[in-house]
This record gives structure tokens, sequence and C-alpha cells, in this order.
């Protein structure tokens, strides 16, 4: 039990980005690279957890005994993450699109006369919050926040507003997104725990550890 503290639990993870289709040919993305995430299921999985892992697109290898579903958009992110319900921990590491274009040209758009195409946006849903609000809310939700400025502070304040136990709030802004190292600070009800700048992997480790303690001592 000590070495598999996470044994007989379900950990579901969402990770990298999300591509919001123009047409054919063209898509809307950020810079997530996936490998937050894909430490974080890596490490449920040695933990001894059953994890199923959402994975937008990405270029990272499945980590061993992990339950991977990929998806493009954060529609079909929000629809696998339903269906993954319900279980006992979440973790949304997902860097989801924020907006997707509000119609899919099913045809190739061509460069025509001088005007370049307006793209028209719409908010994407936001699964971590539906997720929060759903009747199969996991006991443990976990959500990230990745911020360039005012970093513990807009933690605190997307803690509360989107219903989620504990923020991991990371300082993206020096070469995090896609880079081996993160700065994160863990917001939870009341505290705030300062870590230092260590490796996503060992991020990831402490992460679980302290997972598995909470589920294991039930406060
Ligand atoms: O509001 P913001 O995008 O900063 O929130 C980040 C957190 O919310 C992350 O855990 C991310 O995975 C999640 N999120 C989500 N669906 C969205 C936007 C963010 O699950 N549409």
């Amino acid at each position: 039990i000590e070495h598999r503290p996470l044994y007989g639990k379900h950990v579901l993870v969402t990770a990298g980005p999300t591509h919001e289709p123009i047409d054919p040919v063209r898509y809307l993305a950020n810079r997530s690279s996936g490998k937050q995430g894909y430490a974080i299921a890596a490490a449920a999985a040695a933990a001894g957890a059953k994890v199923t892992l959402v994975s937008g697109p990405v270029h990272l290898r499945t980590p061993l005994g992990v339950d991977r579903i990929d998806v493009e958009s954060a529609e079909d992110m929000a629809k696998a993450v339903r269906e993954a319900l319900p279980v006992d921990v979440a973790v949304m590491a997902a860097a989801v699109a924020d907006w997707r274009t509000k119609e899919y040209n099913d045809i190739k758009i061509k460069k025509r006369g001088a005007a370049p195409p307006a793209l028209v946006l719409t908010e994407n849903p936001d699964i971590l919050a539906s997720v929060a609000a759903s009747a199969k809310r996991p006991d443990l939700l976990v959500g990230f926040a990745a911020e360039t400025n005012d970093v513990v502070d807009n933690a605190r304040k997307k803690r509360k507003s989107k219903g989620v136990d504990w923020i991991v709030a990371n300082d993206v802004s020096g070469d995090v997104m896609g880079g081996n190292d993160n700065h994160v600070h863990l917001v939870k009800e009341g505290k705030v725990e300062h870590w230092d700048p260590m490796t996503k992997q060992d991020v990831a480790t402490k992460l679980i550890e302290e997972i598995a303690e909470r589920l294991n001592n039930d406060d």
C-alpha cells in the first residue's frame, strides 16, 4: 500500500492544447506541450491508480499503464471528460482554447480579392467549471492556472469562481510553455504552498503525493 498509495483510485487527467478548426487545413492553437499533464498521468499510474488521460494533440508517448483518449477541440475534450466520469480525482492540466471559430468552413477558405477573411470567435465551454458543477463531481478536483502576472492572486480567485479544491498556479512568464521545468504554487482553501522551481516530473510526483495524502487522510 505504502508505495502504491493510489491503488483502487481512478484518476482523470487532461493535458495538452486543443486545436480549434477553422477549415480542413487550418486551426487555432496554443503553445502547450502537454508535458506537465503527461507527467502527472505517469506519476498517478506509478502510484497505482487507474488513469484516464484525455489528451489534446501533442508529440508525447503514452505513459505506461495509462488509458489515453485523444481529442482535438475543446468541445471534443468536454465530451470525453463527461464520458470518463465518475472518477475519484480529476487533474485538469489541459490548456483549453478559450475560443473557437463560430463557424467551421468545410472547404478550404480561398485567398480572394483584397480583404482577408475575418475570424468570428465564440467562447468554448469551461470543462473544469462544468466538472465542478456536475452531479458526478470527483472527491478531489484540481485545476491549473497559467499566469504571467499576479500568479497566486489570480489562482485564488479562480479556485473560488470555478468551484475547485486546489489550483496549481504556474508562472508562465519564463520558458515554462514547452520547457521541462515549472514553477508552481499550490493554492488550497485558506492556504498556499510555494514550491521551488523544479522539473515538471518532480511537480507531478509531489502533486500526486499530496493527492494521495489528502485521499487517505480524508481532510
Ligand atoms: O480560466 P483558465 O483557462 O485560466 O483556467 C484554467 C483551468 O481551467 C485549467 O485547469 C484548465 O484545464 C481548465 N479549463 C477548462 N476548460 C476551459 C478553460 C480552462 O477545463 N474551457
